[in-house]
């Protein structure tokens, strides 16, 4: 896709489409209004006539206009002038590009007005842009054998106006969305495959694979007998039921000044989590093939700032294994030591996120990093929380998690801080070990967080659960992008520091 911003009148544009949108109290929109007299009163046509109401999403082809270059005008609906946020715009966004998809339309010049919204600069109204058309485009990575239908004909993409010192900051965020593109199919795609594809050595296969591609990308993947001498027994413990290795997969990019302290991202990478001998209830158990997706977040986190080229040192680790009940898994009340030194009693095998993720948060240190993220879908409980609607961060440093909510909102994916007090650690006493896996039914995100902690002392660390985030169950089932347009964000934020 070819991204331009216009700044000239919508009416001179020289593309096939031109999208302005109709307000639900408030008739035409200032842009609408530039389009009317030429095209001979088209548009107050359509609305006096009641053939278009502005409701939000609704989409009406004006098609033969003549007066300007281009010959179709989209009126799209954009609900009542008081209420058009970041919300609105992007909901008639959506609708256009699916009223455009089903056109043989290949150029488009978007005059809908630039939404309310202080977070918006030139940039990210650039980026937003080209996200939601990478949205609109994105095909589900499904295996079905009938014929795949025909590609879109849409080509290249306007957006305007802008002044013309805005120009050069929207094409950043163009080509900033474009890469930023790429990663959230790659987290979709990988997310959406099932278990017996993408395993743990499948994982590595495409960490090395990205590492071809872009030759900033430095890839080293640990076996089992690496992971061994690393004495990494919580990541070994979790992978004991499964015939599948586990991997741990260390992505290194190195952008910025030489001995700039990098960022670590570290995600929990199962790529099937069945619970083990404390197995799950069969019901949405296929769901769990999703549980690799923090995994999938780190490297589409790190190809980001490979595309884009980011001045900054990042380090990406993925916790790599399938948790399965066989005779060789763990039980409940083995003792195992991790690769810190310290001992845990396993009362839940189905709480396995946390120990793929100790012993890689472990192993972050050697980094000396500046701040340490760690991503996964580890709790149901996270859900029960925020629902599908927020990441839910918690950590030991609140300006890293507020550093994180605020590029959450800049990038229209938006997570919000729980409080991991020490009161919660107090939950994971055992009598046997230094500690347990679990901390009960009570706040179980969070004492999910309070046992990370444990191996985080010291370091700059924020947790973002995406249990809820990742993806969408229902009609709409299916792996969601989530959290990469925020990572992407912050790592943008901090290669400006
Ligand atoms: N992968 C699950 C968490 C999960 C649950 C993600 C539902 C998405 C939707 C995780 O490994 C898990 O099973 N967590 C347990 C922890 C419990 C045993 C303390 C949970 O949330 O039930
Ligand atoms: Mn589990
Ligand atoms: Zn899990």
């Amino acid at each position: 896709m070819r991204f331009e911003a216009w700044s000239k009148a919508l009416v001179t544009q020289p593309v096939d489409c031109l999208v302005v949108g109709i307000f639900e109290d408030d008739g035409l929109s200032e842009t609408a209004k530039t389009l009317d007299a030429p095209s001979g009163g088209r548009i107050t046509k359509a609305v006096q006539g009641g053939d278009f109401t502005g409701k939000s999403g609704e989409t009406l082809l004006l098609t033969e206009v003549t007066g300007m270059r281009a010959t179709r005008i989209l009126l799209t609906g954009v609900g009542p002038r008081k209420l058009y946020e970041r919300k609105a715009w992007r909901r008639a966004v959506a609708a256009s590009f699916s009223a455009l998809l089903r056109t043989r339309i290949r150029s488009v010049a978007f005059g809908l007005e630039r939404p309310r919204d202080r977070a918006l600069d030139d940039y990210s109204y650039g980026r937003a842009m080209a996200v939601l058309t990478g949205t609109a485009l994105y095909r589900i990575n499904d295996l079905k054998t009938a014929k795949k239908p025909k590609p879109p004909a849409l080509e290249s993409v306007l957006l305007g106006p802008f002044r013309k010192a805005g120009i050069a900051a929207a094409r950043r965020g163009f080509d900033h969305g474009q890469a930023l593109n790429a990663a959230i199919k790659l987290q979709r795609d990988l997310g959406n495959l099932p278990g017996n594809i993408c395993t743990p050595t499948y994982l590595a296969d495409r960490a090395r694979e990205l590492g071809k591609k872009h030759g900033t990308l430095k890839i080293k993947v640990l076996d089992e007998a690496a992971l061994r001498a690393q004495g990494m027994g919580c990541l070994l413990a979790v992978a004991r039921g499964s015939d599948e290795p586990p991997r741990l997969v260390v992505i290194e990019y190195r952008g910025g000044r030489t001995g700039q302290a990098p960022v670590v991202l570290v995600g929990k990478g199962i790529t099937f989590d069945t619970g083990g001998i404390s197995l799950k209830d069969p019901a949405a158990m296929d769901e769990m093939k999703y549980d690799m997706c923090g995994a999938a977040a780190v490297l589409s986190a790190l190809s980001f700032a490979a595309a884009a080229e980011l001045p900054l040192n990042l380090v990406g680790l993925i916790a790599a294994a399938e948790n399965m009940p066989s005779g060789r898994a763990i039980k409940p009340g083995d003792i195992v030591t991790s690769a810190s030194g310290q001992t845990v009693e396993i009362l839940n095998t189905d709480a396995e996120g946390r120990l793929v993720l100790c012993d890689a948060l472990h192993y972050a240190r050697q980094f000396d990093p500046c701040a340490v993220i760690d991503i996964a879908t580890l709790t149901g409980a996270c859900v029960v929380a925020l629902g599908a609607h927020h990441t839910g961060i918690m950590g030991n440093d609140d300006a890293l998690a507020r550093e994180l909510v605020a590029s959450g909102v800049r990038a229209d994916d938006r997570a919000w801080q729980l409080p991991l007090t020490e009161d919660y650690a107090e939950q994971l006493k055992s009598n046997f070990a230094d500690m347990g896996n679990v901390g009960g039914r009570e706040g179980g995100a969070i004492t999910a967080a309070a046992f990370l902690g444990k191996f985080t002392k010291g370091l700059k660390w924020a947790h973002l659960d995406i249990a809820g985030t990742a993806w969408l169950g229902g009609a709409r089932k299916g792996s969601t992008g989530r959290p990469v347009p925020l990572l992407a964000d912050f790592l943008v934020q901090r290669s400006r520091r």
